[in-house]
């Protein structure tokens, strides 16, 4: 049976029809159309389908949409304002952090709540926080070092 929920993603209110069971990722991709956010492993391990939930970084692919509802959600496409990227958005791009892409927006919305949280992080620090985040192609020196020049660049 159906639901009738209203989401709220990057400060729209979206109407949706859901089953109880649906998945965040889902209704984002499928019901809203922002595609985005990416399905990996469909199985909480690998990131992504990381999105902001008030803020805070979860795996859309296990988090119930119903659930998200009345919270602010933050995809990917948030993060840029219109067509102006944001700093993390074009450090990645300028530092070599993009290969494939495909882990690109789950990163991106993990870096985007550190630095939210530590405006200048560490590497330590960064790798830490970007540790849900799996990406096969950069070796991950190069998004972290995206990711302090985004710092530097919002200091
Ligand atoms: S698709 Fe959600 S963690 Fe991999
Ligand atoms: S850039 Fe290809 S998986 Fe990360």
């Amino acid at each position: 049976m159906k639901h009738a929920a209203t989401l709220n993603v990057n400060g729209m209110a979206y109407p949706v029809e859901l089953e109880g069971d649906a998945t965040l990722l889902s209704a984002i991709r499928e019901d809203i159309g922002l595609t985005g956010t990416k399905t990996g492993c469909d199985d909480c391990e690998c990131g992504a389908c990381m999105v902001l939930v008030d803020d805070k970084p979860v795996n859309s692919c296990t988090y119930l949409a119903l659930q998200a509802e009345g919270s602010a959600i933050t995809t990917v496409e948030g993060l840029a304002n219109g067509d102006d990227l944001s700093a993390i958005q074009s450090a990645f791009l300028d530092k070599g952090g993009v290969q494939c892409g495909y882990c690109t927006p789950g990163m991106l919305v993990s870096a985007h709540a550190l630095l939210r949280r530590n405006p200048d992080p560490s590497e330590e620090e960064i790798r830490i926080a970007l540790s849900g985040n799996l990406c096969r192609c950069t070796g991950y020196a190069k998004i972290a070092e995206a990711v302090m020049a985004a710092a530097k660049a919002s200091a």
